[in-house]
C-alpha cells in the first residue's frame, strides 16, 4: 500500500513542471515554462497575419523549426551558463529545455505532415528524396531518442556513462540541424550564420574546458573565445558569400565594416561574448568578495 501511495505521489509530482525535485514551487522553472510557452503565445498574437499570409503552414512550420533550434541552443548554453553566472540550479531546467525543444521540433514534422495533406506516403518519399529533408529527417530521430531517454528511469536503465555518452550525440544534432537551417535558407544568411556562431561559442567553450581539464574557465579564456569565434564569424561568412556569389570574400568583408549595410553577424557574436565576458567578471569578483567576507567573519 505504501508503495503504492508513493508511486500516485511520484507521477503526480512529474506532471507538476512548476515544482523541482523536492516538490517546492521554483521560481526558475516557472520562468522556463513561461519562455517555453512564449513562441506558442506569439502565434497566438500574430494569427490574424498567419491566417491571412500567403502561406500560413509554412510560416508555422518555419515558426516551429526557428524556436526548436532557439530552445536546442538554450539547453547547450545551460552547461557554460550555470558556470559563468555561478548559478548550479539553472542545470534544473536542462530537460525540461532540451524536451521542450522537442516539442516544437514535434510540431515542425506535425506542420509538414499538414501541408503534405496528411499524406503519409508523401511525407516519407519527401524526407527520404529531398537533402535538407534527410538532414532535418536525422536530426528529429536523434532529438526522438535524447527526449525518450531523458526521464529518470531510462537515465537509471541505460547507466550512467552509457547515458552520458548517448545524450554527446546532441553536438551532432545541433550541427545537422544547423546544416537544414542553412539549407533551407533561400538567399539572406544572416540569422542562420549568427545561429551558427553561438552553437560554435558554446561547443567552443566546452572543449576548451575539457583540454584545461576544469569547468570553469577564466575571464580571459572566455574573452579570447569571444573575440576568436567572433573573428572566424567573419571569416566564414566572407568566404561563405564569396563562393556563393563568385565575389572577393574581401570585399564581402569589406561591407562588414560599413554599418550603414546593417550589422553582420561577428559584430553581433561579438557584442553577445563581451557581455557573457562581463557577467563573468563581475560574478568571479562578487564571488571573491563573498570569500573574503566569510573569511573575515571566521576570524
Ligand atoms: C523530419 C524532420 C524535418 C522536416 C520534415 C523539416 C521540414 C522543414 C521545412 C519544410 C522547412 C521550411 C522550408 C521552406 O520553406 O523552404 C523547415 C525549416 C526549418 N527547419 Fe526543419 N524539418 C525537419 C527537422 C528539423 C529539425 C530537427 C530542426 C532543428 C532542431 C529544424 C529546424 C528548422 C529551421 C530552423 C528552419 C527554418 C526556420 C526559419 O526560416 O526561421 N528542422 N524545415
Amino acid at each position: 500500500m505504501q508503495v503504492r501511495n508513493d508511486r500516485a505521489y511520484a507521477v503526480s509530482r512529474s506532471w507538476e513542471l512548476w515544482r523541482d525535485k523536492r516538490g517546492r514551487l521554483s521560481w526558475l522553472r516557472i520562468a522556463t515554462l513561461a519562455l517555453l510557452l512564449f513562441p506558442l503565445a506569439k502565434a497566438l498574437f500574430d494569427a490574424d497575419a498567419i491566417i491571412h499570409g500567403a502561406r500560413p503552414l509554412n510560416d508555422m512550420i518555419h515558426r516551429a523549426g526557428f524556436w526548436a533550434l532557439v530552445f536546442l541552443g538554450v539547453t547547450l548554453a545551460v552547461t557554460p551558463f550555470r558556470h559563468i553566472a555561478r548559478y548550479g540550479q539553472l542545470v534544473d531546467v536542462r530537460r525540461m529545455l532540451g524536451v521542450g525543444s522537442f516539442c516544437y521540433i514535434a510540431t515542425h514534422l506535425m506542420l509538414f505532415t499538414a501541408d503534405q495533406g496528411f499524406n503519409l506516403g508523401k511525407v516519407v518519399h519527401e524526407i527520404t528524396h529531398r537533402w535538407y529533408l534527410i538532414v532535418g529527417g536525422t536530426a528529429w530521430l536523434g532529438l526522438a531518442v535524447l527526449a525518450i531517454t531523458s526521464t529518470d528511469g531510462m537515465q537509471r536503465r541505460i547507466g550512467g556513462m552509457h547515458w552520458r555518452r548517448l545524450h554527446q550525440l546532441v553536438y551532432v544534432i545541433a550541427l545537422l540541424a544547423l546544416i537544414h537551417y542553412f539549407q533551407q535558407t533561400k538567399a539572406d544568411v544572416t540569422v542562420p550564420v549568427f545561429a551558427a556562431s553561438l552553437f560554435g561559442w558554446l561547443i567552443a567553450y566546452r572543449v576548451l574546458a575539457w583540454w584545461r581539464g576544469t569547468n570553469e574557465l577564466s575571464t580571459l579564456s572566455i574573452f579570447a573565445l569571444s573575440v576568436v569565434v567572433s573573428a572566424l564569424t567573419f571569416a566564414g561568412e566572407a568566404i561563405g558569400i564569396g563562393i556563393a556569389f563568385h565575389v572577393s570574400p574581401l570585399r564581402v568583408l569589406d561591407v562588414a565594416f560599413n554599418f550603414q549595410a546593417g550589422i553582420r553577424p561577428g559584430w553581433e557574436v561579438l557584442a553577445a561574448g563581451l557581455a557573457v565576458t562581463g557577467l563573468d567578471f563581475v560574478r568571479s569578483r562578487w564571488n571573491a568578495r563573498r570569500r573574503r567576507l566569510r573569511a573575515v567573519a571566521a576570524e
